[in-house]
């Protein structure tokens, strides 16, 4: 489908982003039959993910934090903070250990500039594979965006030090020319 055509469905449907159908495409892949109580969406505005998962599980809690404002989503509690201050939130912080899905959509803000983009990209994906790793439950599961470049494979790496079965994915609702790439795996 062209990318276009997600937008006008996924505004047909409700959803705040054509974002959801990436999740919706990576969450059956790793297992359609698995069912989340407690998830944790990082880097979570405009919240078409949030929306994706009230939607779709019933009786779970969604927590979503942002630097940038957020719409009410029924159900969803967010935080507008930098996910660098996690821990200062305190109704997140006492859920330690009991998530059990991490789901972060997070991209910095790009200057055009190679090298210094990498290494932030780098930066805010290790900074969301420790949050993963200590918030969630053994057998958690963390869907992360990252990017196709020269610090992926060493990401990757970083990831499997922490979690088992750690997989590289592009959803076809993801514009080929982004270079987006999304891992995931389970604790
Ligand atoms: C692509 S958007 C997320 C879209 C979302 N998944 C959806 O479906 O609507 C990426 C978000 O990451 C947020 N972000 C970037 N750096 C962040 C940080 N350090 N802490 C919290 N949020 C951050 C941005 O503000 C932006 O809203």
């Amino acid at each position: 489908m062209h990318a276009d055509n997600w937008a006008i469905k996924a505004k047909n449907m409700g959803f705040r982003s054509r974002a959801v159908f990436k999740l919706e495409e990576i969450l059956k892949k790793i297992d359609s039959k698995k069912r989340y109580q407690n998830v944790l969406d990082i880097g979570s505005s405009p919240g078409g993910w949030s929306q994706y998962i009230i939607k779709k599980y019933d009786n779970v809690n969604v927590y979503a934090v942002d630097m940038l404002d957020m719409e009410p989503i029924d159900g969803v509690h967010f935080y507008k903070e930098s996910i660098e201050n996690i821990d200062n939130i305190s109704e997140i912080k006492k859920l330690k250990g009991i998530f059990n899905l991490v789901i972060s959509d997070i991209a910095p803000n790009l200057s055009g500039i190679r090298v210094i983009d990498e290494a932030n990209i780098f930066e805010l994906n290790s900074l969301t594979i420790k949050i993963a790793n200590e918030y969630l439950s053994n057998d958690g599961t963390l869907v992360m965006k990252t990017f196709q470049n020269n610090m992926l494979k060493k990401l990757r790496k970083e990831m499997e030090l922490f979690f088992k079965l750690v997989q590289t994915y592009k959803p076809a609702a993801s514009k080929k020319q982004s270079g987006e790439i999304y891992l995931y795996g389970v604790k």
